[in-house]
Parts: C-alpha cells; structure tokens; sequence
C-alpha cells in the first residue's frame, strides 16, 4: 500500500506547488469577489481555479478517488458532505479567503487524503511565505522537510491560544465568539486569530502555537490539520472533550492533553448542524 500513498504524496505536492504560485501571484491583484452563506464569507475566481485543478490533476491519476472541496459542495444542489470509506481528498482550496481579498498573507491550500475516513496524507501550504506543512500516517510532521513538535505547554495560564472569529453572522455563533474572547482574554498569555483555521493548526503542529479551538469551521479546514497535529505529537479532538469526527463542525487541537483538558473547562460551547446533516 505505502507504494500507492507514494504515488498519491508526490503527486499531491507537485499539484499543491502549482496551485500554490497562482496564489502567490493573485493575492496582491484585483479580484472577483462573490459571497456565500454570510456578507463575509467570500469566495474568489482563484479558490474555484485552485480547486478545479487540484481535483483535474488528482482524478486524472487516481480515477477512482472521490472528492470534498470546499467550492464544488458550495456549488452542489446539497450542501450535505457526504464522506465514504473510499480514498477520499478534502480540499480547501484557499483557506483564509477573506485574508487573500485583502492580500493579508495568512494563506494556504489545505488537502487531506482519507482512506476508510482515516487521514493517511495532509499538505498545509502557505505559498505567500512559503511554509509547507506535511504529514503521512504514522511519518511525523514536517515544516518544509525538518520535522516538527508540537509544544509541551501545560498549563492554561502560560498558553498563546489561536481562536477565530469565524465568518458567520448567526447570532449564537457571535454569542460563542464573544463569550469565549471574554472567558480566555485574562486568562491566557495570549490570544491569536489567524484567519485560517488549517493555518492555526499548523502553528499548533510546530509550536508556535499552544492551543487552537474553534466551532463552525467544516471538514475541509480541519481535515488536514487533525493529521499534522497528530503526527507532531499533539492532541485532536472535539471541544467538549469527545473523540474528534471530522465533519462535526467542531475541533480542539493543543500540544498537550492536559491543555486541551482545561479548554474543555474553560469554553462556552456551540454546535452548529453537522456537514452531513441534510
Ligand atoms: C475560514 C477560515 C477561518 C475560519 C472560518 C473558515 P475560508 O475558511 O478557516 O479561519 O474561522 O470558519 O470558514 O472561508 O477562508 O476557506
Ligand atoms: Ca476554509
């Protein structure tokens, strides 16, 4: 099989380095820019071409690989995910699109290959400073190709917790948002909110970042990240403490147990309806 996941790694990051020098070029020109479920979640030419040519490139290899991009299950008639045990590719074209209309470089392409729902390949590329994330089952995780951990931080008190404002108007989202803001402020050395969520889980995977908590995200933010976390030695899972499911809409990711433990504590949860839910 590891011959099969080769060919399905080499080719993935040829089609994320080509994906990745449209972006860089694009972030800094003008923009068709259309909206989708809220006045500010955005949607650009450049995330539908760099989806489209990832799902050509991959399905002109792999044929009988199945798909969950970001644009094309925006663009179905349902908006359900529908996730089945074959090799399935989730992709996030461009996550952190509200920072690339702005040309603010947080960025990256996030593409996670699921084999019996089980990450075995993930690729967060941030092209605008060139980060490259990845991680294979089972391989550890890797920072353009130097292996990376993920930190021992333990306590809450001495913690920089990435936590993102979202792009929803629902009122009870913002409710979430704002409690949580309020709850974590004082308590933590630092809060982060990068604009990308596979991005915050990135940061979670090398370090830079202790922990990341966010809800109403979708599994194509997410499901890249779960694999590179892991593979760096940290923990993934739901933000009430539960085992992580990829298309629950919610993750709590943070280089220790103990860490994520006292997040668990600490939040206010929300849960949105789930990506499978009809
Ligand atoms: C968004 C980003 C953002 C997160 C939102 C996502 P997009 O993805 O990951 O950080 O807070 O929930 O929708 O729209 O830029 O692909
Ligand atoms: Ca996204």
């Amino acid at each position: 099989m590891s011959a099969v996941y080769d060919h399905c790694y080499k080719t993935v990051l040829r089609l994320t380095q080509e994906v990745g020098k449209l972006i860089r070029t694009r972030i800094n020109e003008a923009k068709t820019v259309n909206t989708k479920d809220s006045e500010i979640d955005f949607v650009t030419e450049t995330d539908k071409e760099v989806e489209k040519t990832l799902i050509n490139g991959l399905s002109a290899e792999f044929p009988d690989h199945k798909f969950v991009g970001e644009e094309s299950t925006s663009e179905g008639t349902s908006q359900k995910v529908v996730l089945t045990d074959s090799p399935t590719w989730v992709i996030d074209p461009v996550d952190g699109t509200l920072n690339f209309v702005h040309g603010y470089p947080h960025v990256c392409v996030s593409i996670a290959l699921l084999v019996e729902k089980v990450p075995e390949i993930a690729i967060i590329y941030n092209p605008v400073v060139n980060q490259m994330f990845t991680a294979r089952k089972g391989q550890g995780a890797f920072l353009n190709d130097q292996p990376i951990k993920a930190s021992k931080t333990e306590d809450l008190s001495k913690a920089l917790v990435c936590f993102e404002f979202g792009c929803s108007r629902n009122p009870e989202k913002m409710n979430f948002v704002k409690e949580n803001v309020l709850k974590l402020f004082p308590q933590v050395h630092g809060l982060r909110s990068l604009g990308s969520a596979a991005l915050d889980m990135a940061m979670v995977a090398c370090g830079g970042a202790d922990v990341y908590l966010e809800a109403g995200i979708h599994a194509w933010d997410i499901a890249a990240g779960d694999l590179i976390v892991r593979e760096a030695g940290g923990v993934v899972m739901d933000p009430s403490g539960g085992p992580f499911d990829v298309l629950s809409r919610r993750v709590l990711c943070a280089g220790t147990k103990s860490l994520a433990e006292q997040m668990v504590k600490t939040v206010t949860q929300y849960h949105p309806p789930r990506d499978d839910a009809e």
